[in-house]
């Protein structure tokens, strides 16, 4: 009987080839190239057109964190939390939870320092809360986010938790995990039009003449889409996936 090709999976169970590891570690530093751009980006924004970053200055120089920790928080530390599962392999399983839980506990940190400086901001300058569909869909997101992170230190870390709960709830907690990420692109990229025609118009410019601020808006967008892509081209893969996870999840 004809073998299977095996082409573009694991030759041995358990085991990665040198290809799919030479693969998966160059996207894998391709993707930070792009994260660290990303926030670059978002950062040459602010500071170059908006008026930079400051805790004591104005309230518009205090909501220009938000757009930066967002994208630091929501996508660039979430997205590593995820891609930990992937890189590292080297790892105990459970240490390998272990900082997968850290990762998204300090995302979800710099999240709610960035939610807090549009917020105040809003409180400021007298703005009514939660009006948008920006700030609807990014304050379901932050909510999810929390609740998630709890909810999954409770799942999987807590010592006390059966082995067919965790099995139980991991679809669930990936999906929901894999789908926030995607959207909190989607919504990142309303907040940053919405800001762009805010702050456009506040200056007599129009984005539809394309001046500079535009440009470095619009890159950021970009990036943010470039970004979402490489994280989620590494996530699915399934060869990328930890090989021998199963053997060390019965006893974790
Ligand atoms: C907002 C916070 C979180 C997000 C967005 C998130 C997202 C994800 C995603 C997308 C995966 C699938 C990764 C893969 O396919 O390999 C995953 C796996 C997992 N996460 Fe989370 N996670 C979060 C918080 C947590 C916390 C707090 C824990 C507690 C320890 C946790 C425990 C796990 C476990 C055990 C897995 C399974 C890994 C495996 O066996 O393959 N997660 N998470
Ligand atoms: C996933 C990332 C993001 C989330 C979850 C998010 C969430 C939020 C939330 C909850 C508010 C409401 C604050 C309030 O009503 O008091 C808000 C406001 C705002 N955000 Fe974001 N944001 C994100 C990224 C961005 C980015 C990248 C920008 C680009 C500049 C931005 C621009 C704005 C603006 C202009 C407001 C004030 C107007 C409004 O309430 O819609 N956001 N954001």
């Amino acid at each position: 009987m004809a073998k299977h090709s095996n082409a573009g999976q694991s030759q041995q169970p358990g085991r990665r080839t040198l290809m799919q590891t030479i693969g998966l570690y160059t996207l894998y530093l391709l993707t930070q190239v792009l994260g660290i751009g990303m926030i670059s980006l978002g950062c040459l924004w602010v500071n170059k057109h908006l008026g930079g970053m400051k805790l004591d200055g104005t309230p518009e120089q205090l909501f220009n964190y938000h757009p930066v920790l967002m994208a630091t928080g929501m996508l660039f530390i979430n997205a590593n939390g995820i891609l930990f599962y992937r890189t590292g392999g080297c790892l105990k399983y459970s240490t390998q939870k272990f900082i997968h839980f850290l990762v998204q506990l300090t995302g979800l940190g710099v999240t709610l320092a960035g939610a807090y400086a549009a917020y105040t901001y809003h409180t400021l300058k007298h703005i009514p809360h939660y009006y948008s569909l920006h700030s609807w869909l990014g304050g379901a997101l932050i909510v999810t986010q929390a609740s998630g992170t709890l909810g999954a230190f409770f799942v999987f870390l807590w010592p006390q938790g059966s082995y067919g709960f965790k099995r139980a709830v991991l679809p669930l907690h990936t999906f929901v995990g894999a789908v926030g990420f995607v959207l909190a692109a989607g919504v990142a990229i309303t907040g940053v039009t919405e800001k762009a025609l805010f702050s456009l118009t506040s200056k007599g410019q129009e984005y539809r003449d394309l001046p500079a601020p535009a440009l470095l808006l619009n890159a950021f967008g970009v990036s943010i889409v470039l970004f979402v892509i490489s994280v989620v081209y590494l996530l699915t893969r399934s060869d990328y996936k930890r090989p021998d996870v199963a053997v060390d999840r019965k006893k974790d």
